[in-house]
């Protein structure tokens, strides 16, 4: 299992390209076994949650070619049940549930467990096949979805901790191919929904709405094959900005969309940075330490909860007090006692972190407990003193393309470690 070791007081400056996003691309993938015809989808970044996709599209019967970051698929015949041993090393597979549904009228995919951030049901995914008059059964761990005539409606997908973003992925996958009209109330506005959704009009489906709550779907008998290029990531986008107020001189993010982070670079200028952008690039110019500030976590086009943590490695160095609420995951705090190694003063209560700054942190042993506490822990290393031990970093190569090389290029010094 690799380590990373990052050599703290080192300088960023330069710019850094951003990968496509990987909450587009996994839905995306998916996708491309809703028709027999090949899709091409571009800027798929190399991470490992990519790999499981392919691997699970592979085993449903799909033919995938990968040449960098280019993929091709093509579902010509596919069965309905995923296997057990791929789905469960990633939970957002549950997202293949909506297009077999769609294209099989069944699907059969083992339920996914809780994970460190909190409970993670599909409640409301089920409630919107539901909708779409599906039923389901949970059986020896799996959940099974059947319908004899997949019929639009109108599904409710809001929760009580707010709208779902793989939920409505799912819901809006199946209903591009049921019969008549579907209404997704309450749908997620996240741009990577919208992403899908220009994906599967591509691809001859009639999706209108998308980035509101409310989205309509008149359904289709049959899709064609499309090609796509992926939205840049927005988080990974984000967490590079962070590592620039944390540690830059000035670095530029180069291939992003300003538009998707305007949460993220206002909260950056409220903590004292300068941010500027051009229409597909933000620069940012870092400071001695930030201000403090008072952040809760929002579904887009709020405060992103995936990048909690980022922010709260910043803060830990702001000058006076600073809150941090989780509104979306409220038990996302699993980076706080990692951070208190450091030297971090936070105290916890109920669904928020009380930050009190300091101007110094220190390198330590820590361990990565989930994908983005793990690239918080990277970025309070970078100006810790000494040396941060960053253990089980497999979690960051879920969802971050080569983040040690790209902040090395930036002047950090960061090692990768075979344990
Ligand atoms: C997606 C993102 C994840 C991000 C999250 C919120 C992907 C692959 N992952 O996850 O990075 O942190 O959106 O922006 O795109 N909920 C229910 N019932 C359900 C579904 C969700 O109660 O059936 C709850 C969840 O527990 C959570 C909240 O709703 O508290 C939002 O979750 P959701 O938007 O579904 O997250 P994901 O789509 O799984």
């Amino acid at each position: 299992m690799d380590k990373i070791l990052v050599h703290g007081g080192h300088r960023l400056s330069g710019s850094v390209k951003i990968s496509g996003s990987k909450n587009s691309a996994l839905p995306i993938l998916a996708a491309t076994l809703l028709t027999k015809e090949p899709c091409v989808v571009r800027h798929v970044p190399d991470l490992s949650d990519i790999h499981y996709m392919l691997q699970i599209l592979s085993h449903l019967g799909a033919h995938v070619e990968r040449a960098s970051g280019t993929v091709r698929v093509q579902a010509e015949k596919i069965r309905s049940v995923a296997p057990y041993d791929i789905v469960r090393k990633m939970r957002a597979s549950v997202c293949i549930l909506g297009p077999l549904l769609g294209r099989m009228r069944k699907a059969t995919v083992s339920l996914p467990g809780g994970c460190v951030i909190g409970d993670r049901p599909i409640d409301l995914h089920l409630k919107g096949f539901e909708a779409l008059h599906a039923t389901h059964r949970v059986e020896q761990g799996n959940v099974h979805v059947h319908a004899t005539k997949l019929r639009g409606g109108t599904a409710h997908l809001r929760g009580k901790l707010g709208p779902t973003v793989l939920g409505t992925d799912n819901v809006m996958m199946a209903a591009v191919l049921a019969e008549g009209t579907t209404v997704i109330e309450g749908a997620a506005e996240e741009p990577e929904v919208v992403d899908l959704a220009n994906f599967l009009n591509k691809m001859g489906a009639k999706i209108h709405g998308a980035g509101t709550s409310q989205i309509t779907i008149e359904g289709v008998r049959k899709l064609h094959g499309a090609e796509h290029d992926v939205i840049p990531d927005r988080i990974e986008a984000g967490t590079f900005l962070v590592a620039a107020a944390i540690a830059g001189r000035e670095v530029t993010l180069k291939r992003v969309n300003p538009h998707h982070l305007d949460s993220v670079i206002q909260t950056l200028q409220q903590a004292g940075f300068p941010v500027s952008s051009t229409k597909t690039t933000v620069t940012l110019q870092g400071k001695a330490r930030p201000l403090a500030l008072h952040i809760t976590t929002e579904p887009y086009p709020g405060f992103p909860t995936d990048m909690q943590a980022q922010m709260c490695a910043l803060l830990t160095r702001a000058k006076g007090q600073s809150s941090v609420t989780e509104t979306v995951f409220p038990q996302r705090f699993m980076h706080v006692s990692e951070l208190k190694r450091m030297g971090a003063r936070i105290d916890l209560l109920d669904h928020s972190a009380f930050i009190h700054g300091t101007p110094r942190l220190s390198g330590a042993p820590v361990m990565a407990s989930d994908l983005r506490a793990s690239a918080a822990l990277v970025l309070a290393g970078l100006k810790a003193d000494g040396i941060t031990e960053i253990n089980r970093v497999y979690h960051i190569d879920r969802g971050y393309e080569s983040i040690d090389e790209k902040l090395n290029n930036l002047g950090a010094q960061i090692e990768r470690v075979k344990v």
